[in-house]
């Protein structure tokens, strides 16, 4: 007997993937619930060659669901995801809500999977912010072979990860800079279309954005608290596919040429890193796609044990839906998860 499943945000970005790879990877499911709010009662998502409609989430009953993959925000996910688990059902959670709680794990299956243990204390499991989770997945490897001192990072993060809204703004002000009509911005502070953003989420009061400190923090929790890193985190009009430019320095040597050879045999990465045009990852390439790809690796002459390197991932994969899945799978494959006896 497989499990039950409630996808909360089964109409959005993160949500529809999720169910994608749900189906990709034959996750051991008896039952799908599609969820979301009251806006797309009946709306209809795909799940394999089935169609699924959209219940609304305030109306649904969780007491016999396993699993709850939640993809709705910070606010739904704050309200609902305690009222959830207190009915006996794993939340996994894709937004920022719970991802520094001392009681909820905050989860990168190839870099701490047995942190899934720690769900019992409140339910809930924590999926890193996107440009978190391809960059540790990078970092795993290399910090076991060197130990990581300190990290240097600035983003190129695609629209998609600011949710639908962000997909059409940037497609709406394209279609706007060839013909006549308003330049509209609702979802970014400046005009996205054909320029970047040096900003994602608020300011802070060190000058730094939530997103970049969401970087930090997150990395210290997942990785090692001892890391130091300093993030620059920028949109760029790219629909899927977040890069980063990252520079890593070490207690003990570590050559580019080590690196590749490690990070070739690193769970969850490709190397694509041939020193000629083209040789190299784009975001655009990654869209669809399941691994980190790493590329342009070189020795960083400024520091004493340094690196340099290019990392791309499909944001909505392993920044989101994949990563929350393999969450799901790891509860599975450590027997965490009982199936829950049915409402007759
Ligand atoms: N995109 C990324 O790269 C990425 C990466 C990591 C984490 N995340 C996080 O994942 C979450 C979802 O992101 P997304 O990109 O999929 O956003 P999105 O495309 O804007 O979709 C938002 C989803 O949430 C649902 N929702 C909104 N308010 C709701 C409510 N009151 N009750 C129930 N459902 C509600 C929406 O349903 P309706 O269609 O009915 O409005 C929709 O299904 C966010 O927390 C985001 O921070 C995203």
């Amino acid at each position: 007997m497989g499990f039950k499943l409630a996808i909360v945000g089964a109409t959005g970005n993160v949500g529809r993937e999720i169910l994608n790879i749900l189906d990709e990877r034959g996750f051991p499911a008896d039952e799908v619930v599609v969820l979301a709010s009251r806006r797309s009662l009946g709306v209809e998502v795909s799940f394999g060659d089935r169609t699924l409609k959209i219940k609304a989430l305030e109306d649904f009953d969780f007491r016999d669901t396993d699993i709850c993959l939640m993809s709705a925000g910070g606010d739904v996910s704050k309200e609902w995801s305690p009222k959830i688990a207190a009915a006996g059902c794993v939340v996994i959670d894709n937004s920022s809500a719970w991802r520094t709680d001392p009681d909820v794990p905050l989860v990168v299956p190839e870099v701490n999977a047995e942190a899934v243990r720690g769900f019992t204390k409140k339910n809930i499991i924590a999926n890193p912010n996107c440009s978190t989770a391809q960059l540790v997945v990078a970092l795993k490897p290399l910090h076991d072979a060197a130990k990581i001192k300190r990290v240097v990072v600035s983003t190129y993060q695609s629209v998609s990860g600011a949710g639908k809204e962000g997909m059409d703004e940037l497609f709406n002000q394209t279609k706007t800079v060839y013909s006549i009509g308003q330049m509209e911005m609702k979802k970014f502070p400046k005009r996205i279309a054909f320029n970047v953003i040096p900003q994602i989420d608020t300011f802070m009061e060190d000058g730094f954005t939530k997103e970049e400190w969401k970087m930090v923090v997150e990395t210290k929790k997942i990785l090692d608290p001892k890391i130091k890193l300093v993030a620059t985190c920028v949109r760029v009009p790219v629909f899927i596919g977040h890069s980063e430019s990252v520079n890593v320095e070490f207690e003990r040597p570590l050559s580019a040429d080590e690196a590749r050879e490690i990070l070739r045999i690193a769970p969850g990465i490709v190397v694509q890193d041939r020193r000629e045009p083209g040789g190299y990852m784009t975001p655009h390439e990654s869209a669809g796609e399941d691994p980190v790809y790493i590329s342009r690796l070189r020795d960083d002459p400024t520091v004493d044990n340094g690196i340099a390197f290019w990392c791309v991932a499909d944001n909505l994969r392993k920044g989101a839906a994949l990563n929350a899945v393999q969450i799901a799978e790891a509860l599975v494959n450590r027997g965490l998860l009982g199936n829950r006896k049915r409402a007759a």
